[in-house]
């Protein structure tokens, strides 16, 4: 495990580009497996979760060749639908692909997901979900198997919370069930879900409504090949936005989808910071005092995303007065509260609440990253600080991040890693 080396009291000035998004590229890779013919896939960024999927695809018998951010996916001539555990533990989205490869082969076995320790992360609306669509499950010693049963002509499937995942999971797996009409309720309405359903559609699916609580799907047999652009990562660009305006800083933030940042633009513009649009996909961020406190609520899209929660976290830390986040997608992920306090910020968490009383100075320690998130709040933290700031155990911020020391460097940051 690495550590990345922070000086403090930066000041991020300059502009940097924006990579594809890991959450699109994620579930986009996962619905390449219904394909029957080659998919080429653009604005794929390099990252380690990214590379996790690669590897996922080809242990399953597909061909994927990736080379400056686009990849070829090319079908199974001999599928295998048993993915091995050492691929799944690394990554939760991983097991997005049971349903993809159990609807296109008739079965198929994963291991119950790992990925960010971010609480309990269930999959209990995934499981019920794939049982409605006509599928047996079998969990055994932590292998998950669904089995294709029986041909269900029309269903409902309400979720009880607008899971990102099991929209994605349900929605790509019943792509592809000739005959079933489905109909996901609560559905998630996160951009990654319309990107996916853009794709979907690119290959031959019937996919309507993404983006709406309300997703209606009709099963269809063939699929085609498509050639496809991820979206830019809105949580990519909502982690630099923060860190220019933590640091005070003034620089142009390019290859973004403004739209998909609404939340944050309205927490942050509270605050004070200054946006203006240079083009309809570049927006210039200005920052000249110390944050206005602000009172957040964490929510599904089109509310504020609970991944820039630990970002937005480190930036209220030296506000002007008190201000409130309530988390209300993962409520325990807070794990990032504690690192921040070995800075000297000031921190409560109650029941899903953190109340953050701004402090004048920040102080660099040495902290340990638990998590993807929490690792860029430790790095915006770093940067806003007294000295210098070591973070251990950095290395799943390669997980979300791409170029990371790179991208911070342009933007005038004095950053290092060391393995
Ligand atoms: C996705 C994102 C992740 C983001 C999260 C919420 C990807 C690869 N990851 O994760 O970065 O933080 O959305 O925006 O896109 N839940 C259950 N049972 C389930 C599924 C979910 O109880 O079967 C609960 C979870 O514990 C959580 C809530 O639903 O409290 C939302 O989780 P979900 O939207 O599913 O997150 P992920 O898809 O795992």
């Amino acid at each position: 495990m690495g550590r990345l080396i922070v000086q403090g009291q930066a000041r991020l000035v300059g502009s940097i580009k924006v990579s594809g998004s890991k959450n699109s590229a994620l579930p986009v890779f996962a619905a390449a497996l219904l394909c029957d013919e080659k998919v080429i896939l653009q604005n794929v960024p390099d990252l380690m979760d990214v590379r996790t999927m690669m590897e996922i695809l080809v242990s399953a018998g597909y061909r994927v060749d990736f080379e400056n951010g686009t990849a070829t996916v090319n079908p199974a001539t001999t599928p295998n639908t048993v993915i091995p555990y050492e691929l799944v533990r690394k990554m939760r989205a991983s097991f997005n692909v049971l349903g993809p490869l159990a609807a296109k082969y008739g079965t198929a076995s994963v291991s119950l997901p790992g990925g960010c320790s971010i609480g309990v992360r269930p999959v209990d609306y995934h499981l019920e979900g794939l049982q409605k669509l006509g599928f047996s499950i079998q969990v055994e010693r932590g292998i998950v198997t669904a089995h294709l049963e029986s041909k269900i002509d029309h269903v409902i499937i309400s979720l009880p919370f607008p899971s990102v995942g099991a929209t994605e999971h349900l929605m790509t797996t019943a792509a592809i069930l000739d005959g079933t009409h489905v109909i996901i309720e609560n559905a998630a309405m996160e951009p990654e879900i319309e990107d996916l359903a853009d794709f979907l559609n690119k290959i031959g699916c019937r996919v309507f409504g993404a983006g709406t609580r309300r997703i209606e799907i009709f099963g269809t047999k063939r699929t085609t090949g498509c050639s496809h652009r991820i979206i830019p990562d809105r949580i990519e660009a909502g982690t630099y936005i923060i860190a220019i305006a933590a640091t005070r800083g003034d620089a142009v933030v390019e290859n973004l989808n403004i739209s998909h940042l609404t939340a944050l633009f309205d927490v942050l513009k509270t605050s004070g910071v200054i946006f203006s649009q240079v083009r309809q996909d570049c927006v210039r961020v200005t920052m000249s005092e110390s944050p206005r406190p602000v009172k957040i609520q964490v929510t599904p899209y089109p509310g504020f995303p609970t991944d820039l929660q630990p970002q937005i976290i480190a930036f209220l830390s030296k506000a002007q007065g008190t201000s409130t986040v309530i988390e209300t997608v993962f409520k325990s992920r807070f794990q990032h509260v504690d690192e921040l306090r070995r800075f000297g910020a000031k921190i409560e968490v109650t029941d899903g609440t953190a109340i953050i009383h701004g402090v004048e100075k920040l102080s660099g320690v040495q902290v340990n990253a638990t998590d993807l998130r929490a690792a860029a709040a430790l790095v915006i933290a770093g940067l806003m600080a007294e000295g210098i700031t070591v973070i251990n155990e950095v290395d799943q911020i390669f997980r979300g991040y791409e170029n990371i020391v790179e991208k911070l460097s342009k933007l005038s940051a004095v950053i290092e890693y060391q393995e």
